[in-house]
Protein backbone atom coordinates (compact mmCIF):
# COMPACT_ATOMS: atom_id res chain seq x y z
CA UNK A 1 0.00 0.00 0.00
CA UNK A 2 0.84 3.62 -0.34
CA UNK A 3 0.37 5.98 2.41
CA UNK A 4 0.42 9.58 2.06
CA UNK A 5 2.17 11.57 4.66
CA UNK A 6 1.93 15.45 4.97
CA UNK A 7 5.33 16.35 7.41
CA UNK A 8 5.52 19.71 9.49
CA UNK A 9 8.67 19.81 11.13
CA UNK A 10 8.25 22.73 12.82
CA UNK A 11 10.37 24.89 14.95
CA UNK A 12 13.16 23.74 17.42
CA UNK A 13 13.72 20.28 17.98
CA UNK A 14 10.73 19.12 15.62
CA UNK A 15 13.14 18.77 12.56
CA UNK A 16 15.23 16.31 14.87
CA UNK A 17 12.81 14.49 16.01
CA UNK A 18 10.62 14.02 12.77
CA UNK A 19 13.61 12.81 11.21
CA UNK A 20 14.11 10.00 13.73
CA UNK A 21 10.06 8.93 13.06
CA UNK A 22 10.82 9.31 9.08
CA UNK A 23 13.64 6.67 9.57
CA UNK A 24 11.90 4.35 12.07
CA UNK A 25 8.77 4.72 9.22
CA UNK A 26 11.42 3.94 6.52
CA UNK A 27 12.08 0.75 7.96
CA UNK A 28 8.91 -0.30 8.71
CA UNK A 29 8.10 -0.15 4.94
CA UNK A 30 10.74 -2.17 4.13
CA UNK A 31 9.78 -4.66 6.33
CA UNK A 32 6.57 -4.70 5.51
CA UNK A 33 6.59 -3.66 1.98
CA UNK A 34 4.56 -0.33 2.53
CA UNK A 35 4.97 3.00 0.98
CA UNK A 36 5.04 5.95 3.03
CA UNK A 37 5.96 9.22 0.87
CA UNK A 38 6.10 12.40 2.44
CA UNK A 39 5.35 16.07 1.77
CA UNK A 40 7.16 18.26 3.81
CA UNK A 41 5.05 21.57 4.45
CA UNK A 42 5.79 24.31 6.71
CA UNK A 43 4.07 25.56 9.44
CA UNK A 44 4.56 27.71 13.07
CA UNK A 45 7.51 29.92 13.38
CA UNK A 46 8.85 28.40 10.37
CA UNK A 47 6.07 29.44 8.38
CA UNK A 48 6.05 32.89 9.33
CA UNK A 49 10.11 33.15 9.15
CA UNK A 50 9.37 31.96 5.02
CA UNK A 51 5.84 33.26 4.20
CA UNK A 52 5.14 36.03 7.29
CA UNK A 53 2.26 33.57 8.10
CA UNK A 54 2.33 30.93 10.68
CA UNK A 55 -0.46 28.38 8.66
CA UNK A 56 -0.01 29.36 4.88
CA UNK A 57 -2.75 28.13 2.60
CA UNK A 58 -0.78 25.69 0.27
CA UNK A 59 0.32 23.82 4.14
CA UNK A 60 -3.63 23.42 4.90
CA UNK A 61 -4.11 21.51 1.17
CA UNK A 62 -1.34 19.34 1.28
CA UNK A 63 -2.37 17.95 4.67
CA UNK A 64 -5.88 17.63 3.66
CA UNK A 65 -5.02 15.57 0.38
CA UNK A 66 -2.73 13.35 2.62
CA UNK A 67 -3.47 10.29 4.47
CA UNK A 68 -2.10 11.73 7.71
CA UNK A 69 -0.12 14.63 9.63
CA UNK A 70 3.45 13.45 11.26
CA UNK A 71 3.90 16.99 13.01
CA UNK A 72 7.37 17.77 14.92
CA UNK A 73 6.31 20.44 17.41
CA UNK A 74 5.84 24.51 16.87
CA UNK A 75 6.75 27.88 18.91
CA UNK A 76 9.84 29.25 20.92
CA UNK A 77 10.01 32.80 22.39
CA UNK A 78 11.47 34.16 19.35
CA UNK A 79 7.90 34.40 18.02
CA UNK A 80 6.57 35.58 21.22
CA UNK A 81 5.69 38.56 20.93
CA UNK A 82 4.09 38.64 17.55
CA UNK A 83 0.24 39.23 17.14
CA UNK A 84 -2.07 36.78 18.08
CA UNK A 85 -2.56 35.55 14.75
CA UNK A 86 1.00 35.45 13.50
CA UNK A 87 1.71 33.46 16.48
CA UNK A 88 3.27 29.80 15.39
CA UNK A 89 0.70 28.68 17.97
CA UNK A 90 -2.20 29.68 15.45
CA UNK A 91 -1.09 27.15 13.27
CA UNK A 92 -1.64 23.85 15.42
CA UNK A 93 -4.89 25.42 16.58
CA UNK A 94 -5.85 26.36 12.56
CA UNK A 95 -4.82 23.21 11.30
CA UNK A 96 -6.81 21.23 14.39
CA UNK A 97 -9.78 23.03 12.94
CA UNK A 98 -9.36 22.85 9.23
CA UNK A 99 -8.99 19.47 9.42
CA UNK A 100 -11.61 18.64 11.85
CA UNK A 101 -9.50 17.33 14.39
CA UNK A 102 -12.09 17.18 17.34
CA UNK A 103 -10.62 13.75 19.38
CA UNK A 104 -7.33 14.07 20.83
CA UNK A 105 -5.94 11.46 22.48
CA UNK A 106 -3.06 11.34 24.66
CA UNK A 107 -2.08 8.14 26.41
CA UNK A 108 0.16 8.27 29.66
CA UNK A 109 1.54 5.38 30.88
CA UNK A 110 4.30 5.00 33.34
CA UNK A 111 7.17 2.56 31.35
CA UNK A 112 8.30 0.10 33.63
CA UNK A 113 11.97 0.82 33.06
CA UNK A 114 11.75 4.80 34.02
CA UNK A 115 9.93 4.20 37.06
CA UNK A 116 12.56 5.62 38.82
CA UNK A 117 12.16 8.63 36.50
CA UNK A 118 8.33 9.01 38.32
CA UNK A 119 8.19 12.22 40.53
CA UNK A 120 5.72 10.23 43.02
CA UNK A 121 7.12 7.68 45.51
CA UNK A 122 6.43 3.64 44.61
CA UNK A 123 4.07 3.42 47.32
CA UNK A 124 1.58 5.96 45.63
CA UNK A 125 2.62 4.31 41.74
CA UNK A 126 2.22 0.89 43.39
CA UNK A 127 1.56 -1.70 40.18
CA UNK A 128 2.28 1.73 37.43
CA UNK A 129 -0.73 3.43 35.51
CA UNK A 130 -1.78 3.38 32.20
CA UNK A 131 -4.32 7.01 31.28
CA UNK A 132 -5.81 7.80 27.85
CA UNK A 133 -7.24 11.07 27.96
CA UNK A 134 -9.36 11.44 25.26
CA UNK A 135 -9.52 15.52 25.31
CA UNK A 136 -12.16 17.81 23.02
CA UNK A 137 -10.28 19.19 20.41
CA UNK A 138 -11.88 22.06 18.82
CA UNK A 139 -14.58 23.41 21.02
CA UNK A 140 -14.73 25.04 24.27
CA UNK A 141 -13.07 28.17 25.58
CA UNK A 142 -10.24 27.69 22.86
CA UNK A 143 -12.67 28.50 19.80
CA UNK A 144 -15.07 30.78 21.78
CA UNK A 145 -16.35 34.02 21.55
CA UNK A 146 -13.39 36.22 22.90
CA UNK A 147 -12.55 39.96 22.45
CA UNK A 148 -11.94 43.29 24.26
CA UNK A 149 -14.83 45.23 26.07
CA UNK A 150 -14.94 48.91 27.78
CA UNK A 151 -16.16 48.83 30.94
CA UNK A 152 -16.47 51.35 33.96
CA UNK A 153 -13.16 49.53 35.01
CA UNK A 154 -11.00 49.98 31.63
CA UNK A 155 -10.80 47.18 29.48
CA UNK A 156 -12.03 44.13 30.06
CA UNK A 157 -11.07 40.59 27.98
CA UNK A 158 -13.65 37.42 28.00
CA UNK A 159 -13.26 33.90 26.85
CA UNK A 160 -16.17 32.43 26.19
CA UNK A 161 -16.64 28.16 27.19
CA UNK A 162 -19.51 26.82 24.68
CA UNK A 163 -20.51 22.86 24.14
CA UNK A 164 -23.01 22.02 22.10
CA UNK A 165 -24.69 18.71 22.66
CA UNK A 166 -23.52 17.81 19.26
CA UNK A 167 -19.90 18.25 19.95
CA UNK A 168 -20.26 16.31 23.71
CA UNK A 169 -21.59 13.45 22.02
CA UNK A 170 -19.09 12.64 19.16
CA UNK A 171 -16.00 13.02 21.49
CA UNK A 172 -17.94 10.79 25.04
CA UNK A 173 -18.58 8.44 21.89
CA UNK A 174 -14.71 8.33 21.41
CA UNK A 175 -14.40 7.90 24.56
CA UNK A 176 -16.82 5.19 25.38
CA UNK A 177 -14.97 3.27 21.79
CA UNK A 178 -11.68 3.50 23.46
CA UNK A 179 -12.64 2.62 27.05
CA UNK A 180 -14.18 -0.66 25.30
CA UNK A 181 -10.97 -1.54 23.86
CA UNK A 182 -9.20 -1.09 27.04
CA UNK A 183 -10.47 -1.69 30.60
CA UNK A 184 -14.22 -0.43 30.47
CA UNK A 185 -13.78 2.43 32.86
CA UNK A 186 -14.33 6.07 31.95
CA UNK A 187 -13.99 9.54 33.84
CA UNK A 188 -15.57 12.33 32.27
CA UNK A 189 -14.00 14.98 33.79
CA UNK A 190 -16.37 18.65 34.36
CA UNK A 191 -16.56 21.94 36.46
CA UNK A 192 -20.98 21.19 36.39
CA UNK A 193 -20.87 22.49 40.17
CA UNK A 194 -20.07 26.33 39.00
CA UNK A 195 -20.29 25.90 34.79
CA UNK A 196 -23.36 25.74 32.59
CA UNK A 197 -21.31 24.34 29.91
CA UNK A 198 -20.02 21.62 31.98
CA UNK A 199 -23.75 20.36 33.11
CA UNK A 200 -24.70 20.10 29.53
CA UNK A 201 -21.65 17.92 28.81
CA UNK A 202 -22.56 15.73 31.78
CA UNK A 203 -25.87 15.45 30.84
CA UNK A 204 -24.70 14.18 27.55
CA UNK A 205 -21.87 11.65 28.14
CA UNK A 206 -24.74 10.04 30.49
CA UNK A 207 -26.66 9.78 27.52
CA UNK A 208 -24.14 8.26 25.27
CA UNK A 209 -23.11 5.89 28.55
CA UNK A 210 -26.63 4.21 27.39
CA UNK A 211 -25.54 2.99 24.76
CA UNK A 212 -21.93 1.68 26.49
CA UNK A 213 -23.44 -0.54 29.00
CA UNK A 214 -20.16 -2.44 29.69
CA UNK A 215 -18.69 0.50 30.74
CA UNK A 216 -18.35 2.17 34.22
CA UNK A 217 -19.09 5.40 34.17
CA UNK A 218 -17.69 7.91 36.98
CA UNK A 219 -17.76 11.89 37.03
CA UNK A 220 -15.49 13.92 38.63
CA UNK A 221 -14.73 18.05 39.20
CA UNK A 222 -11.58 18.94 37.15
CA UNK A 223 -9.81 20.38 40.63
CA UNK A 224 -11.12 16.74 41.91
CA UNK A 225 -9.51 15.23 39.02
CA UNK A 226 -6.18 17.54 39.10
CA UNK A 227 -5.69 16.07 42.97
CA UNK A 228 -6.58 12.22 41.86
CA UNK A 229 -4.37 11.66 38.87
CA UNK A 230 -1.17 12.55 42.03
CA UNK A 231 -2.66 10.73 44.61
CA UNK A 232 -3.89 7.51 42.90
CA UNK A 233 -3.28 7.38 39.07
CA UNK A 234 -3.83 4.45 38.60
CA UNK A 235 -7.96 4.59 39.03
CA UNK A 236 -7.78 5.67 36.41
CA UNK A 237 -8.64 4.37 32.36
CA UNK A 238 -10.36 6.39 30.17
CA UNK A 239 -10.08 10.53 31.24
CA UNK A 240 -12.79 11.88 28.92
CA UNK A 241 -12.67 15.97 29.13
CA UNK A 242 -12.73 18.89 27.60
CA UNK A 243 -10.18 21.24 25.35
CA UNK A 244 -9.22 23.15 28.09
CA UNK A 245 -9.31 20.80 31.43
CA UNK A 246 -7.58 18.38 28.91
CA UNK A 247 -4.81 20.79 28.11
CA UNK A 248 -4.11 20.93 31.37
CA UNK A 249 -4.68 17.60 32.68
CA UNK A 250 -2.69 15.78 30.25
CA UNK A 251 0.74 17.93 30.65
CA UNK A 252 -0.07 17.00 34.46
CA UNK A 253 -0.13 13.30 33.27
CA UNK A 254 2.64 13.20 31.31
CA UNK A 255 4.96 14.70 34.18
CA UNK A 256 3.82 11.32 35.79
CA UNK A 257 5.85 9.23 33.50
CA UNK A 258 8.91 11.37 34.50
CA UNK A 259 9.60 12.81 30.87
CA UNK A 260 7.40 14.73 28.60
CA UNK A 261 9.41 13.50 25.86
CA UNK A 262 8.09 10.33 26.30
CA UNK A 263 4.55 10.90 25.04
CA UNK A 264 2.48 10.68 21.94
CA UNK A 265 -0.72 12.09 20.61
CA UNK A 266 -3.08 11.31 17.87
CA UNK A 267 -5.77 14.07 16.93
CA UNK A 268 -8.83 12.36 15.01
CA UNK A 269 -11.62 13.68 13.17
CA UNK A 270 -14.58 11.87 11.58
CA UNK A 271 -13.07 11.64 7.93
CA UNK A 272 -10.28 13.61 7.66
CA UNK A 273 -6.77 12.26 7.92
CA UNK A 274 -5.60 12.29 11.79
CA UNK A 275 -2.54 14.24 12.88
CA UNK A 276 0.31 12.57 14.92
CA UNK A 277 2.95 14.32 17.28
CA UNK A 278 4.54 14.49 20.13
CA UNK A 279 2.94 16.18 23.16
CA UNK A 280 6.30 18.25 24.04
CA UNK A 281 6.98 21.56 22.76
CA UNK A 282 10.01 22.86 20.48
CA UNK A 283 12.30 22.86 23.34
CA UNK A 284 14.35 25.87 21.85
CA UNK A 285 17.01 25.33 24.27
CA UNK A 286 18.76 21.85 23.05
CA UNK A 287 17.63 22.70 19.83
CA UNK A 288 20.00 21.80 17.39
CA UNK A 289 22.38 20.19 19.48
CA UNK A 290 21.59 16.33 18.70
CA UNK A 291 19.88 15.39 21.72
CA UNK A 292 16.11 15.72 21.79
CA UNK A 293 14.86 12.07 23.22
CA UNK A 294 12.64 11.14 19.86
CA UNK A 295 10.25 8.37 21.33
CA UNK A 296 7.85 10.47 21.78
CA UNK A 297 7.54 11.38 18.03
CA UNK A 298 8.61 7.93 16.88
CA UNK A 299 5.65 7.18 19.56
CA UNK A 300 3.55 9.29 17.14
CA UNK A 301 4.38 7.76 14.11
CA UNK A 302 3.23 3.90 15.92
CA UNK A 303 0.02 5.91 16.70
CA UNK A 304 -0.05 7.01 13.16
CA UNK A 305 0.64 3.48 11.80
CA UNK A 306 -2.55 1.85 14.10
CA UNK A 307 -5.03 5.08 13.78
CA UNK A 308 -4.70 6.23 10.41
CA UNK A 309 -3.56 3.10 8.19
CA UNK A 310 -4.60 0.13 10.68
CA UNK A 311 -1.26 -1.23 10.41
CA UNK A 312 -1.65 -2.73 14.12
CA UNK A 313 1.73 -5.36 13.89
CA UNK A 314 3.53 -2.31 12.71
CA UNK A 315 2.53 -0.06 14.98
CA UNK A 316 3.14 -2.85 17.90
CA UNK A 317 6.82 -3.42 16.60
CA UNK A 318 7.72 -0.10 17.57
CA UNK A 319 6.25 0.32 20.69
CA UNK A 320 8.05 -2.93 21.71
CA UNK A 321 11.23 -1.85 20.24
CA UNK A 322 10.95 1.33 22.77
CA UNK A 323 10.35 -0.97 25.03
CA UNK A 324 13.50 -3.04 24.46
CA UNK A 325 15.90 -0.41 24.18
CA UNK A 326 14.17 1.41 27.86
CA UNK A 327 14.63 -1.80 29.46
CA UNK A 328 18.16 -2.15 27.91
CA UNK A 329 18.63 0.87 30.23
CA UNK A 330 19.53 2.99 27.01
CA UNK A 331 18.73 6.56 27.67
CA UNK A 332 18.51 10.28 26.05
CA UNK A 333 19.64 13.05 28.33
CA UNK A 334 16.43 13.84 29.66
CA UNK A 335 15.50 10.24 31.20
CA UNK A 336 18.91 9.67 32.20
CA UNK A 337 19.68 9.18 36.01
CA UNK A 338 22.04 11.68 37.81
CA UNK A 339 25.83 11.67 35.77
CA UNK A 340 24.93 8.61 33.77
CA UNK A 341 25.63 8.03 30.36
CA UNK A 342 23.11 9.35 27.58
CA UNK A 343 22.74 8.68 23.85
CA UNK A 344 22.37 11.46 21.15
CA UNK A 345 19.02 11.50 19.20
CA UNK A 346 20.74 9.96 16.94
CA UNK A 347 22.21 6.99 18.55
CA UNK A 348 18.61 6.80 20.17
CA UNK A 349 17.16 6.10 16.53
CA UNK A 350 19.27 3.36 15.62
CA UNK A 351 19.12 1.23 18.77
CA UNK A 352 15.37 1.64 18.58
CA UNK A 353 15.89 0.36 14.35
CA UNK A 354 18.29 -2.35 15.49
CA UNK A 355 15.94 -3.38 17.47
CA UNK A 356 12.91 -3.85 15.45
C1 LIG B 1 -1.05 21.36 23.27
C2 LIG B 1 -0.50 22.76 23.23
C3 LIG B 1 -1.44 23.62 22.41
C4 LIG B 1 -2.77 23.63 23.13
C5 LIG B 1 -0.94 25.03 22.14
C6 LIG B 1 0.40 25.03 21.47
C7 LIG B 1 -1.92 25.82 21.33
O1 LIG B 1 -0.31 23.25 24.51
O2 LIG B 1 -1.17 20.74 22.20
O3 LIG B 1 -1.38 20.88 24.36
O4 LIG B 1 -2.98 24.43 24.06
O5 LIG B 1 -3.63 22.85 22.77
MN1 LIG C 1 -0.78 21.81 26.09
Amino acid sequence: MEYKIAVVKGDGIGPEVVDSAIEILDLIGERYNHKFIYKEVLAGGAAYDAFGDPLPKETIEVCKKSHAVLLGSVGGNKWDNLPKDKRPERAILGLRKELGLFANLRPGMLFKALEDACPLKSEIVGEGFDILVVRELTGGIYFGESGIRETDNGPAAYDIETYSEMEVRRIAKIGFEMAMKRRKHLTSVDKSNVLESSRLWRRVVNEVAQDYPEVQVEHMYVDNAAMQVIRDPGQFDVLLTTNLFGDILSDEISMLTGSIGMLPSASLGQTSPGLFEPIHGSAPDIAGKGIANPIATILSAAMMLRFAFDLKEEADDIESAVNKVLDAGLRTADIRGKDEDFLTTQEMTEAIKKTI
